[in-house]
């Protein structure tokens, strides 16, 4: 008997994302998906994609320990917990509760899986729709298919089952065309197709590459949805391949840097984070690396070996060479960071000036400042940090120690090498050192009498 239900576009749509899997061949203790490419986990990448395509639920299956998981797909998610990890069938079955009186298409796919494109499962869902089939898989006939489940088609190009690769025939091992781990089923038939699904196989676990086969002996058509690009479905199973992930997903957001106007000078040296966003008419040295939540505005300058993370740089500021901004960091317009200043939680104002060694931290400096080489803002008592404040258009000598709280007027001095522990009114110069002794000869009549020692 042929399945011959037909839906149309308006179909309600669910997707099950299985994220359990704690990935053995990763060697490590953290569920795979919270594993980061370009400083997001590996399912947020899935998880931006499913929502462009507006389903009416999203279920992501985890281990007992969700939490992180939970906060790592945002908001509107069911999180459905398989307690034992006996394969990706049990992994849906753990989701069917959260399923309970849909009817519609749900999609399934690997939370692995960073490139899938949103066109894809649309596409997926479709041929579904379109053939009457009661579930579709994508397969890709690019690249090298060892390690995927093997797609066996009947002669009119429907798919008789999925082979794993551990229990391929040696005939089956030479097929081409490989399992993506997409797959679209008609929900009403999905939790009765699950239940049928049984562990005799070379890993002893509930596979959901078994549910084609099962389908078709019910009677369901299984259509196959052909892809031609191997990278779209790159998972990762090793570190090996989240290394070869992060390369692509780097060359992609370099690409769309470049695209939206910035320049990377070498840009295979420059790491992005996914939500980098960089102004037009900027430059990027190399070597610069991007941590997340990073915003550069238009016309900034960032000159060789900076490292970036949690910052805001304004327009036509100027960073680096070697300077490092730290969360909370906001470079104000035209504001100089230079080598080997660290600012973390601190505004620079518009104009102002760091440009050698200094630590700003937990601190306001206001517009046209000049901090000088070797300033530290010492803004850590051992339990709480504290805040310090530097005026407009303020001078704040070289090997300055700011003991927090503290505050420097506006358009004040402060004197080389001071050490400052109370505030500073606006326009007064204040020095805090030792005043220099001078004796007169001393250094020749020491050396002369040690001369005369020696040589006695
Ligand atoms: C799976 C497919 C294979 C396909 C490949 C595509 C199976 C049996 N095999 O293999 O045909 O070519 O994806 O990339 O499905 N997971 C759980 N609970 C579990 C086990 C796994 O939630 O008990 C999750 C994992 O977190 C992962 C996904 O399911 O996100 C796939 O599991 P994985 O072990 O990566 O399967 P593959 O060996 O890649
Ligand atoms: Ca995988």
């Amino acid at each position: 008997m042929t399945d011959r239900r037909t839906s149309d576009a308006n179909t309600p749509l669910a997707c099950v994302v299985l994220a359990a899997g704690m990935g053995t061949r990763m060697v490590s203790r953290r569920p795979k998906v919270l594993h980061k490419v370009a400083g997001r986990p590996l399912i947020g990448w899935l998880m931006e994609t499913l929502r462009t395509l507006s389903p009416d639920k999203i279920v992501v299956v985890a281990g007992p320990d969700s939490k992180e998981i939970e906060s790592a797909t945002g908001p509107g998610v069911r999180i459905a917990v398989q307690t034992e990890r006996k394969g990706t069938a049990d992994a849906v079955r753990a989701a069917l509760p959260a399923l309970k009186g849909f009817s519609g298409d749900v999609l399934i796919a690997c939370g692995d899986a960073p490139f899938v494109d949103a066109r894809t499962l649309r596409a997926l869902a479709d041929r579904r729709r379109e053939t009457g089939a009661g579930i579709a898989v994508a397969a890709v006939d690019d690249g090298d298919p060892s390690g995927y489940g093997r797609m066996v088609l009947d002669d009119a190009g429907f798919l008789d089952r999925i082979v794993e690769d551990k229990d391929c025939t040696p005939t089956q091992k030479k097929i081409r065309l490989w399992n993506a781990g997409l797959y679209a089923v008609d929900g009403a038939r999905l939790e009765g197709w699950i239940a049928r699904i049984g562990n005799a196989n070379a890993q002893g676990e509930f596979y959901l590459t078994d549910l084609p086969a099962i389908a078709a002996g019910d009677g369901a058509k299984t259509a196959v949805l052909t892809c031609r690009d191997a990278d779209e479905f790159a998972g990762v199973n090793t570190r090996e391949q989240l290394a070869d992930v992060e390369k692509s997903m780097q060359k992609k957001l370099r690409r769309a840097a470049m695209a939206a106007g910035a320049t990377l000078i070498d840009p295979k040296t420059v790491y992005l984070s996914w939500d980098t966003t960089i102004g037009r008419d900027s430059v990027i040295g190399p070597h610069v690396v991007f941590g997340p939540g990073v915003h550069v505005g238009e016309g900034v300058e960032i000159l060789p070996f900076s490292h970036i993370e949690g910052a805001r740089v304004e327009p036509g500021a100027r960073i680096g060479p070697f300077a490092r901004l730290r969360p909370g960091a906001h470079v104000g317009e035209g504001a100089h960071v230079g080598n080997f200043v660290e600012i973390k939680n601190a505004t620079m104002g518009a104009g102002a000036k760091a440009n050698h060694l200094a630590y700003i931290g937990d601190a306001q400096i206001g517009a046209k400042a000049n901090i000088g080489a070797g300033v530290i803002t010492c803004n850590y008592d051992g339990f709480d940090k504290h805040k310090t404040l530097i005026g407009a258009g303020a001078f704040v000598g070289s090997d300055v120690t700011l003991v927090a709280p503290v505050a420097v007027g506006d358009g004040a001095y402060v004197g080389a090498g001071s050490t400052i522990t109370r505030d500073v009114p606006s326009d007064a110069l204040v020095v805090a050192r030792a005043r220099p002794t001078v004796c007169e000869g001393w250094a020749r009549t020491y050396r002369e009498k040690k001369g005369k020692r020696k040589a006695s």
